[in-house]
């Protein structure tokens, strides 16, 4: 992102203005930035945005609510005049080049002991050379992840905040103010050292790629395989949502079925091309995982559901080649449904306890001591994966702080449990129907290897040994040994 240096068409600077200060400021005043400064602005805070887009720059004060301080600025100069020290000022532009370009352009204008956010989804290793770079220069970095949307950002997100510990207390009862709150709790806690609050952020989108993918598998499932309809598909979700499987995502899933399509007479979602987007912090997660290495295998999963859905052209050739027939899947609507419920529910918790568990190692192997307690219990509101079960999860934890992975909870177990047998059935049905399920199954797939005290890889111990010599342990005598196999 480039920088004009140009001048918006504002008020001419005056003395009242001059005198005014203001609390913190944003740069990048798109629908994000923009909700995110009013819903300061709506807790007391006297703000001040800019964007190179005038037109932006104006929306923000006319949306402004009225009695609330806020002010769009033409140029950053002028925001670094007016705000306060040490000067809190946040961005939220797309990730990469434009958050360094931010940088480059603040520092001629910054002094010693302000603070700079990223709020965006950049790459956590960026994050990293980004405190660096600043801490050399006495300025404090904050990569911090915001989640919830556009209405989260103005009614109240989650905010995942991470790096420079001695910056945190000077924006703390801000960001404690803005949040999501759960039982009277923000949903903001520090998330730790370096680039923590990105990479928990990171990891919080894989778990989303991953919910998403088993919701679109389970209607997949009651749709073509159950034959609900649109209506009927409305009232499972939202009978889904509440109970047990009370989700934000559980809750948009159950609306979006009912939308109509203003082109057609059709639903909206029947109207929508089968191709998934993707910014990338599924992809990123996946990456991240096989370098620390923990298996997420659910995420992987989603990130290739994507991906193979981008590939319309030769899906549609191979479908012609292969004729794969969807089946109906026999099963009665309400068992059906019943063991749908049981097989979400079970590969939800998956999706956490593969997403946590990479928290988990990460804290330690990336040094950034992630807190897991307050991760789960900030995410419990406010963003695109909060549900019920964090409450469950947030439990497990103030029980044990270390705990690596949520299936070792007990209160977790009972539930996981309960639920395995729907799982297993309904993917006997799934199987037969041809309906891919790449989700659900590996979620059982990675549960039904977590809990098996044997595996199977002492034959791929002697594969390596064979061939290349790679040595074994044994089971019941210490050290490493090789064997001149019998070729
Ligand atoms: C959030 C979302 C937000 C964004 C996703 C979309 O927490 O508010 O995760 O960050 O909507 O990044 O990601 P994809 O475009 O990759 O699906």
């Amino acid at each position: 992102m480039d920088l004009p240096n140009f001048t918006f068409p504002f008020p001419p600077f005056n003395i009242d203005i001059m005198s005014n200060t203001y609390q913190f400021g944003m740069i990048g005043l798109g629908v994000m930035g923009r909700n995110f400064l009013l819903n300061m602005a709506d807790h007391g805070y006297k703000v001040i945005g800019f964007d190179k887009d005038a037109t932006k720059t104006a929306a923000l004060e006319s949306s402004a609510t009225a009695g609330t301080t806020v002010k769009g600025v033409g140029t950053l100069k002028e925001m670094i005049e007016l705000l306060e020290t040490p000067r809190k000022i946040m961005m939220l532009v797309p990730a990469g080049k434009p958050v360094d370009d931010v940088i480059e352009s603040l520092l001629p204008l910054v002094q010693e002991g302000d603070i700079i956010i990223d709020g965006g989804n950049s790459h956590f290793t960026d994050t990293l050379r980004r405190v660096s770079y600043l801490q050399e220069k006495k300025l404090h970095f904050t990569g911090m992840g915001v989640s919830g949307g556009e209405e989260g950002a103005r009614k109240g997100p989650s905010i995942m905040p991470g790096g420079d510990a001695a910056a945190y207390p000077h924006i703390k009862p801000m960001l404690e103010a803005v949040s999501a709150k759960v039982n009277g709790e923000p949903c903001v806690a520090y998330m730790g050292k370096g680039a923590a609050g990105h990479y928990v952020k990171m990891v919080h989108n894989g778990i989303e790629y991953a919910i998403m993918q088993l919701l679109s598998e389970v209607y997949d499932i009651l749709h073509r395989g159950g034959g609900l309809s649109n209506d009927e598909l409305h009232e499972v979700f939202k009978q889904w949502n509440e109970g047990e499987l009370q989700s934000f995502l559980v809750e948009i899933t159950a609306d979006i079925f009912t939308q109509p399509d203003d082109k057609t007479s059709n639903r909206l979602v029947d109207m929508i091309l089968d191709k998934a987007g993707s910014k990338g912090t599924g992809k990123w997660t996946s990456q991240d995982a096989l370098n620390l290495p923990v298996p997420i295998p659910v995420i992987d999963m989603a990130v290739a559901m994507r991906t193979i859905s981008s590939f319309k052209e030769e899906r549609m050739s191979a479908a012609a080649l292969y004729q794969p027939v969807a089946k109906a899947i026999g099963t009665k609507k309400d068992l059906l449904i019943k063991q749908t419920h049981d097989a979400l529910y079970f590969a939800t918790i998956m999706c956490y306890a593969q997403g946590l568990a990479m928290l988990h190692s990460a804290a330690t192997e990336l040094d950034m001591q992630i807190p897991l307690e307050d991760v789960v219990k900030i995410w419990r509101g406010g963003c695109i994966i909060r549900s019920g079960l964090l409450e469950t999860f947030y439990k497990a934890y103030r029980k044990n702080k270390t705990l690596p992975n949520i299936l070792l909870d007990k209160g977790v177990a009972k539930l996981v449990k309960k639920k395995e047998r729907n799982l297993r059935a309904l993917l006997k049905t799934t199987l037969q129907s041809k309906i891919p399920a790449g989700g659900l199954m590996s979620s059982l797939a990675y549960f039904d290897a977590y809990t098996s005290a044997v595996m199977p890889v002492n034959l791929i111990q002697a594969q390596r040994d064979y061939f290349g010599a790679h040595t074994y342990q044994r089971t019941d005598i210490d050290g490493v040994f090789h064997t001149n196999w019998n070729h």
